[in-house]
């Protein structure tokens, strides 16, 4: 019996070290991604002439637009305010030299796609970019006390991806090569109460890009599900950049490194040790009554002060 347990414990604790190893690999991967698995110059070029980026007008779409031009390719911008968009636009051609055409569409409503894939005939895309999203409730609250939104949030943030998605697959497909980029959130990847609509959102886009990816990762075509928490843009009102909280531009430029490490990334390496220490707490107290009362109350203050400051 003696035996037995030693056995039993000198597995388990194999098992435990293998686990931590494989961890720490992971990790390098995020440390080295230029000796890891470095992505030849013309990378994202070699996979077509356009790549197209939804929500491009601010914040992270913006920061993509200008980092995929910067790496060769021309810009489609789609995104709700035209003026916004030619003035991005221009800032991008003058940069980087490399066309943009510019779509402005509200992706609250479902009418815009048959429009949408008009624009888009005859350009060779490699890339998409499924950025475009919003958050239902900025505030933090309990379902029945937020705004009644649903229907916007819903065609915003799923039927956006599903869409864009169907209309440009269709085409890498039969060029068998192509990156389709899906934003999540780190909120998506568990059970986040008080932003419920949004993190089950996200989450469907977790599932959505992964089983996609199961489907066409044969064909060439790389789908990603990019999972990040605070990124300083206009959805979290210019939250101050930091060890966590990144840039747009930081954000973007890293997460560009990992396109080829696997269905799912937090795209930027203080993510990703986040997402570690996040796993490390049970949902069982993420989910207490206690910890949502001190959230709504702590956080609803700051991000009000943050309100009244900006
Ligand atoms: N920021 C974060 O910390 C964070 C963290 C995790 C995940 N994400 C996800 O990353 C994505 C981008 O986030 P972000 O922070 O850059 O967002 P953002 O700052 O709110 O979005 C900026 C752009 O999206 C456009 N947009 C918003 N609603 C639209 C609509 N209905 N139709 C067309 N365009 C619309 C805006 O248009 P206008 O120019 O008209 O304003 C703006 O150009 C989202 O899917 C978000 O959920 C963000």
């Amino acid at each position: 019996m003696e035996d037995f347990q030693h056995q039993l414990f000198i597995v388990i604790g194999a098992l435990i070290c293998f686990s931590a190893l494989l961890r720490c690999i992971r990790f390098m991967k995020y440390i080295f991604p230029r000796v890891w698995s470095a992505l030849p110059q013309a990378f994202f070029r070699s996979l077509g002439e356009w790549a197209v980026v939804t929500g491009a007008g601010d914040g992270l779409g913006k920061a993509y637009s200008f980092e995929l031009a910067r790496r060769g390719l021309n810009i489609v911008m789609i995104s709700r305010t035209l003026e916004k968009l030619q003035r991005v636009a221009n800032e991008i051609e003058q940069a980087t030299g490399q066309k943009v055409k510019v779509i402005q569409a509200d992706f609250t409503k479902r009418s815009v796609y048959e429009s949408i894939e008009k624009e888009l005939e005859g350009l060779e895309i490699g890339v998409l970019v499924n950025n475009v999203g919003m958050l239902h409730n900025p505030l933090p609250c309990r379902f029945l006390n937020a705004p009644d939104v649903d229907e916007n949030l819903i065609n915003c943030n799923i039927i956006s991806v599903t869409k864009m998605t169907q209309i440009i697959l269709k085409q890498m497909e039969l060029r068998h090569k192509g990156l389709i980029l899906n934003m999540s959130s780190g909120l998506g990847t568990f059970p986040c109460p008080l932003y419920t609509m949004y993190s089950a959102s996200k989450a469907f886009i977790r599932t959505f890009s992964k089983a996609l990816q199961a489907e066409y990762k044969e064909k060439g075509i790389i789908i990603q599900v990019v999972a990040p928490y605070g990124i300083s843009t206009p959805m979290t009102m210019h939250q101050k950049p930091g060890l966590i909280v990144k840039t747009a531009e930081e954000f973007v430029s890293e997460s560009l490194h990992y396109v080829t490490f696997g269905d799912e990334i937090c795209g930027c390496l203080a993510h990703e040790l986040l997402a570690c220490f996040r796993q490390l707490v049970p949902l069982w107290v993420l989910h207490s009554d206690r910890l949502q009362e001190v959230a709504l109350q702590a956080f609803t203050s700051y991000l009000k002060k943050r309100w009244r400051k900006s």
